[in-house]
């Protein structure tokens, strides 16, 4: 196994990303890193500062603003701070999951979010997200691209959010996640694509534990 490695690990919404990507830091005691907590921290910060207005983003007006975002992240506990308040509640909320491919989307909110990625570490880490594989960390040691049938995502994070007290509904879930999978994969900026190199885990008919030992076993055979 590679010393210090960098673990990327891709996919499509609430495929397992986190929990394997939690599980494999603790595993290998490197930190975790959940990237797409800085596009929903966006999300958050354009909607509470009402840059978000009938669905649409205001980009003009989001741009010059991103100067005040002053993000710390918790590689241990993967909490995210904005501006000295814990947002790491606040971001899994319907209304954020509802905006964020969109903010996501935006070239100079993609630029900021690398910058503050690659702030974190440039070896010894895991990462999940959408184009940590081929953007943030092409030449990462192990690449890991996650699928799981959109039906079981959505019961997956139904659940989840329900056992948070979310208020949402199986059908909610499951626009939501075809929405931003559709989003994510047709952007022109870093779109959710498989990296060549990566390899790729259906975790449809798997759980935690299991998607975690295939990911260690190849890990450690390499
Ligand atoms: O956990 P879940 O799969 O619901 O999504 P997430 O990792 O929290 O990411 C939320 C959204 O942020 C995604 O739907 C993408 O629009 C965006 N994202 C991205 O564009 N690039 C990343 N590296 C991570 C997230």
């Amino acid at each position: 196994m590679v010393q210090n490695p960098i673990i990327a690990i891709d996919g499509f919404a609430s495929t397992g990303k986190s929990t394997v990507a939690r599980a494999l830091s603790q595993h290998f005691r490197l930190p975790f890193i959940d990237s797409g907590a800085f596009y929903r921290g966006i999300t958050l910060f354009a909607i509470e500062n009402g840059f978000v207005k009938n669905n649409k983003v205001d980009q003009g007006g989001l741009e010059p603003k991103l100067t005040e975002l002053d993000f710390k992240y918790d590689s241990s506990s993967s909490h995210l701070h904005l501006n000295g308040q814990n947002i790491s509640e606040k971001i899994r909320q319907p209304e954020i999951a509802k905006h964020v491919s969109s903010i996501s989307s935006i070239d100079f909110v993609r630029d900021f979010v690398l910058k503050e990625l690659r702030a974190l570490g440039t070896d010894g880490l895991v990462m999940d997200g959408r184009d940590i594989g081929t953007v943030v960390f092409p030449h990462a040691d192990y690449k890991f691209f996650f699928i799981a049938k959109p039906e079981v995502r959505a019961q997956r994070r139904y659940q989840e959010l329900k056992e948070k007290g979310v208020v949402t509904s199986y059908q909610e879930v499951l626009n939501n996640l075809i929405h931003r999978d559709k989003t994510d994969s047709g952007r022109e900026v870093a779109p959710l694509v498989k990296a060549e190199d990566a390899i790729e885990i259906d975790t449809s008919e798997l759980n935690a534990q299991e998607v975690l030992s295939s990911a260690v076993q190849i890990i450690e055979s390499k």
